[in-house]
Order: structure tokens, then sequence, then C-alpha cells
């Protein structure tokens, strides 16, 4: 009787199976809905190095600096000098050894990461909530702590490519042909 069943049951299976692939090109689990374009757009934030993505707007340091002290520096600390949170400004040269701390000044490579970076992932808390202008303004604010650019320097979409971050050329280029 025990064989007689598990003949049973596998026949049953197979006939389960030859339905289920028959039907695997015409039916799908009917799961998830259309996405169109201005859904995409609002995922579609990444900048690259050579600035490519950077959205309208402008800020300076000044601006900057006044959103930096109401959103950012409880956690980072007056001036970038880094608090509960990394360091943001400053730095000793990396020559000093595999353990220097590593900032935006002694590190990054391109000062277009900073608007991604502040944008996406900024303030820690509530990302996604800061206004094109204000990571402008922020950006400059962080390029000025940095001593990178002067405090009258307008940031946007074709001044914030331009500038030159002290690092730049501390990296070893694995894919030259997609570097700026
Ligand atoms: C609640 C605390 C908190 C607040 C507020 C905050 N941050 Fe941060 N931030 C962090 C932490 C934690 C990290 C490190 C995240 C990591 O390494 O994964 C970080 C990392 C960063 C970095 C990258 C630093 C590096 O060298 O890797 C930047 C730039 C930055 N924050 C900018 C900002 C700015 C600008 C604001 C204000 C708009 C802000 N943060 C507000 C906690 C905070």
């Amino acid at each position: 009787m025990f064989m007689r069943n598990a003949e049973y049951l596998a026949i049953l299976a197979a006939g389960l199976f030859f339905l289920a692939s028959t039907n695997s090109y015409t039916q799908t689990p009917n799961l998830g809905m259309p996405i169109d374009e201005q859904d995409i757009a609002a995922w579609d934030i990444d900048i690259l190095p050579d600035g490519t993505g950077l959205p309208l707007g402008q800020g300076t340091a000044g601006e900057g600096k006044i959103i930096y002290e109401q959103k950012c520096a409880v956690c980072h600390g007056v001036n970038g000098e880094g608090g509960i949170s990394p360091a943001l400004a400053g730095g000793d040269p990396l020559s000093n050894g595999i353990d220097t701390g590593k900032t935006i000044g002694n590190f990054w490579p391109y000062a277009t990461t900073i608007f991604d970076y502040t944008r996406r992932a900024m303030p820690w808390f509530a990302p996604r909530t800061l206004t094109d202008n204000e990571v402008y303004s922020l950006t400059a604010y962080l390029l000025v702590l940095n001593d990178i650019i002067n405090e009258e320097v307008v940031m946007n979409a074709n001044t914030l490519p331009e500038v030159r971050m002290p690092n730049r050329d501390g990296f070893i280029v694995r894919f030259p042909e997609r570097t700026p």
C-alpha cells in the first residue's frame, strides 16, 4: 500500500511539474508594479567625478555655515573638526602612515563626491531632506573649511567639478579610460 501511494505521488508530482513548466512562459508571480521614468529619476541621483549628474542650483560657504551649524555640527563638531562622527576637515598628511585619519581634505580625490555623499546620506538621521541649493552651500563650506576654495566662490554644476582636490593624484587609477 505504501508503495502504491508513493507511485501515485510521483505521478502527481511529475504532472504538476509538467503543468508548471508549460505555463511558466505565460504566467508571472504577478508581483510589483510598472515603473516610469519619473519614479526612476527620484533614485537616479549619482554624481560622477567629472560632475555628470549635478543638478541646477548653487550655494556659498556663508549659507553653508548656517546650515552646518544647525544640522551637522552636533555630530561632526564645530568647524568640521570631528565629534561623535568623523572629522570633515583638516587631517595630517597621509604619508604619516596607514593609520592616519582620512578626511575630505587629505583623502577625497574629487570635490563632486562631497555633493553626492551629502545629498544621499546626510544628515545621518534624515537623508534626502536637503535641497540641492543647501547641498551646494554645504559643499562650499566644507571646501572652505579644508582651505581648498575661497569663501566667496559660488558652487554650482560648472564650478564644483573644476575644484582640484589636494589628494587628486594620490590613487592608483585602475580604469584610466573611465577617469576624468
Ligand atoms: C547624527 C549624526 C550626524 C549628523 C547630524 C550628520 N552626520 Fe555626517 N556622518 C555621520 C556619520 C556617523 C558618518 C560616517 C558614516 C560612515 O562612515 O558610514 C558621517 C559621514 C559624513 C561624511 C563623510 C565623511 C568621510 O570622510 O567619510 C560627510 C561628508 C558628512 N557626514 C557630511 C555631513 C553633513 C554636511 C551634515 C549636515 C547636513 C551631516 N554630515 C550631519 C553622522 C552625522
